[in-house]
Parts: structure tokens; sequence; C-alpha cells
């Protein structure tokens, strides 16, 4: 049986402190800093260093690092055979850990806004490495064989008889066990640091339906927002319900993403550290307009976040409802309603039809009669909106808004679609 001599693994052990080093001044020169580079990073690129020099000292500087004590085979064969393998691993170890090196630093995530996407994104980048080695570790073995060892003109032999290598089965059973309860570890661990209670959380409620979101802060006296307004660096915990079908909280930069379901509060945990303007997805098909179930989500400050929430306007946002006029009201109201989800006031085509100089146009029913759109159909629409479908529409507007807006909330929206009309 081939196995690597006792100078290998001298020769690795000495190797490694350089390929630590080496590492080192790669996440400098690389511009990272080591808790985004991670640990467990650091020592994967050491020992891929190390394994780089091995080669180095064995191949050009023929220091005769592995030797073979298979009796069998002749020196030239022995010679030959560590030289296949010197090639491909070093292959290996060039494009895997290159793979991983481009997938962990090419920037395909979005920008991370929590202080949960460190951990996240730490535990991502180890993920690369094994995906790289893998990778390599298939197609660049594979590959080789292909070329090097195909077939030649007038070869008619059959291949060399192989034997089962008790020693490597062990190996490549036991070594991938250990990665994978490393791996379950670390997402234990993880799961764990993001989910766990923070001091001085606050609550944001968060009411999701087909197809919109809104927000409540009890803190604030229950303030209402169709807007997500959070402070910098306040654990937020949020409590989500769904009025109708299953809904998913994702924020991409938050990293973080939870299920809503009927029936149930579910929570996630987030603590937003950057400043900006991110949008709060829906991930989970939940009816025809699921990829307009978009939210604003604006993390300011926390000076500028109580200034919200105690009710000052910040960039005419937040508005006080009582100071507009009715068309003005109804377009706010729409918009917190996600009505103008599936509504559009441009024209454009949406799941319904679009609000722009729908008021007082006649319009074609399924059943091939004619309604005018007035006060009166808009109201019985809302209230009873599978009762008079336009032709072309199907029956997907949630029957709920009776319980939702009240008699002046339906005013305001109709006059805000008379607008569009004029
Ligand atoms: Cu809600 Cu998809």
């Amino acid at each position: 049986m081939r196995r690597p001599s006792k100078r290998l693994i001298i020769t690795f052990l000495l190797c490694l402190p350089v390929g630590f080093a080496l590492s080192w001044l790669m996440m400098i020169g690389l511009g990272i800093t080591l808790r985004a580079y991670g640990i467990s990073t650091l020592t994967i690129v050491a020992i891929l260093n190390a394994i780089i020099f091995i080669f180095i000292l064995d191949g050009p500087l023929n220091l005769k690092t592995f030797e073979w004590p298979d009796p069998v085979e002749s020196e030239e064969e022995q010679n030959d055979n560590a030289r296949h393998f010197l090639i491909a691993s070093f292959l290996t170890v060039v494009i895997g850990g290159g793979l991983a090196l481009w997938l962990s630093n090419g920037n395909f995530y979005p920008i991370a806004a929590s202080t949960q996407s460190v951990p996240i994104d730490n535990l991502l980048d180890l993920h690369f490495w094994v995906i790289g080695f893998l990778f390599a570790l298939v197609s660049v073995f594979m590959v080789y064989s292909i070329v090097v060892f195909r077939r030649r003109d007038g070869d008619d032999g059959d291949g060399v008889y192989m034997h089962g290598n008790a020693a490597l089965e062990i190996i490549w059973t036991v070594v991938p066990l250990i990665v994978v309860f490393y791996f379950g570890y670390l997402g234990v661990t993880n799961l764990n640091e993001i989910t766990a209670p923070q001091p001085d959380e606050m609550v944001v409620e968060v009411d999701a339906f087909q197809w919109a979101w809104n927000f409540s802060y009890p803190e604030y006296g229950d303030k209402k927002s169709a807007q997500l307004y959070l402070p910098r660096n306040r654990p937020i915990l949020f409590k989500m319900t769904s009025r109708d079908v299953l809904h998913s909280f994702w924020v991409p930069e938050f990293r973080v993403k939870q299920d809503i379901v009927p029936g149930r509060t579910t929570e996630l945990r987030v603590t937003p550290n950057r400043d900006g303007e991110y949008k709060v997805r829906c991930a989970e098909i939940c009816g025809l307009a699921h990829t307009n179930m978009l939210g604003d989500v604006v993390v300011l400050p926390p000076e500028e976040f109580e200034a919200w929430a105690t009710g000052q306007p910040i960039g005419g946002v937040e508005v006080d409802l009582a100071s507009l006029s009715p068309p003005e009201r109804g377009q706010f109201i729409a918009q917190a309603q996600g009505c103008t989800s599936c509504h559009s006031i441009d024209g454009s085509q949406l799941v319904g039809p679009t609000w722009l100089g729908i008021y007082g146009r006649e319009e074609e029913l399924d059943d091939g009669s004619v309604a005018t759109v007035d006060e009166a159909y808009i109201r019985e629409s809302i209230l009873q909106p599978h009762l008079k479908l336009v032709a072309g529409f199907g029956p997907v507007m949630p029957d709920v808004y009776a319980n939702i807006l009240s008699d002046e909330d339906m005013n305001d929206i109709i006059a805000f679609m008379q607008s569009l009309s004029n």
C-alpha cells in the first residue's frame, strides 16, 4: 500500500506556518478584514498554500517529499504515478481555490445591512471553499484521465486490474463525515446566534396580505405605516401575521427570511446596521401578483427614526392624513392597502384593471353585460370583488376589504380614481 512518508508529513507541518503567513497576506492584499475572511477560510487557504509548497519542493526543487514504497512497480512507473498525482492535485488546488476565491469575493450578494449578515455570509463563503474543492476534485481528475489516459491508436489491451484500497475508502468516508458534522455544528451555532433574543428589542408587527405589507409599531402607540422604517443598530423583533395565504418576509440585505403563516404569529429578529433604502420582498408564491408584493424599507439613524415615529414628516413620505385632500388621501390609502400592487395608475396592465381613466368608463363584464364605473360600482366591487368581474380579469381580488376599509376610506379612494380620469 502506498502512503505518504513521514517526510511528507513533516514537510507539510513545516510549510503550514508559511501557508498561514501567505494566507494572511492574501487577505490583506484583497482588502478583506479577518472577520469577513473568517478563521476557517484563513486556515483552508493556509493548508492549500502549504500543499502548493510541497508540490514546489517535490517538483521543481526535487526534494522527494513523497515516497512510494510499493515494490511491485518499477521505479520508473512509481515516478510516473507520482507525477500524474502531483499534476492532478496541483490543478485541483489551483482550480478549486481559484473558484472559491472568485465566488467569495465576486460581490454576488447584495450589500450586508444587518448584524445577522456577518455569520451568514461567513458560512456561505466557507461553503464556496467546499464547492470549489469538490468541483475541482471531480472535474480535474475526470478531464485529466480522459485526456492523459485515453486509448491510443493500436492499443487493444485491457486496463490494469485494481483491487480496493481499504485505507483510501476509510479516508473518503471519514473525512466527508467530519466535514458534514462540522458544517452541522456551524449551522446550529449560527442559527442560535441570529435568532437569539437581544436586549432592548423593538417589536414591529408585520401584517402581510395579497399583495402588500403593513407595519405597526406598538412602542409608538400602534403607529401604522405601509413603509417599513427602522432605526439603525436597534434589535428588531418582527411579529408577523397573514390575512390570507402563506407569504414570506425577506429583505435580501438583511439575509434572514421567515415564512408568514395564516392563523399563526411567526417571529424574525434583525438588527439593521446600515442606513439606506431596501425592499422587503415576498418570498413565497402567494398568487397572481406575488411579484408585486414589494414594500419600501428605510433604515435611519436613531434620531431620525425617533422623529419619524413620533409623527414628524421625513422627506414628505410620512403624512398627516387629515391635512390631505380626498384624492391625496385616497392615493395614500390605496398604496398602503396594496390596491396599487394590482391596479396600476399609469395605464399599464397588472392583475386588475388599471385605474387610469377608469372612472366613468363603460366596462364590458365577463357575462357580456356592460357596467358604468361609477361610485356605486366601485364601492360594490371593493365590498364584493367577485360579483361583477370586468371581462378578461379573474376573480383574484381578496374578499377582505369590507372589514378593512371604512366608508370614508372608500370615498377617498373613489376620489383618487376620479382624479385619474380628469
Ligand atoms: Cu406574498 Cu408572495
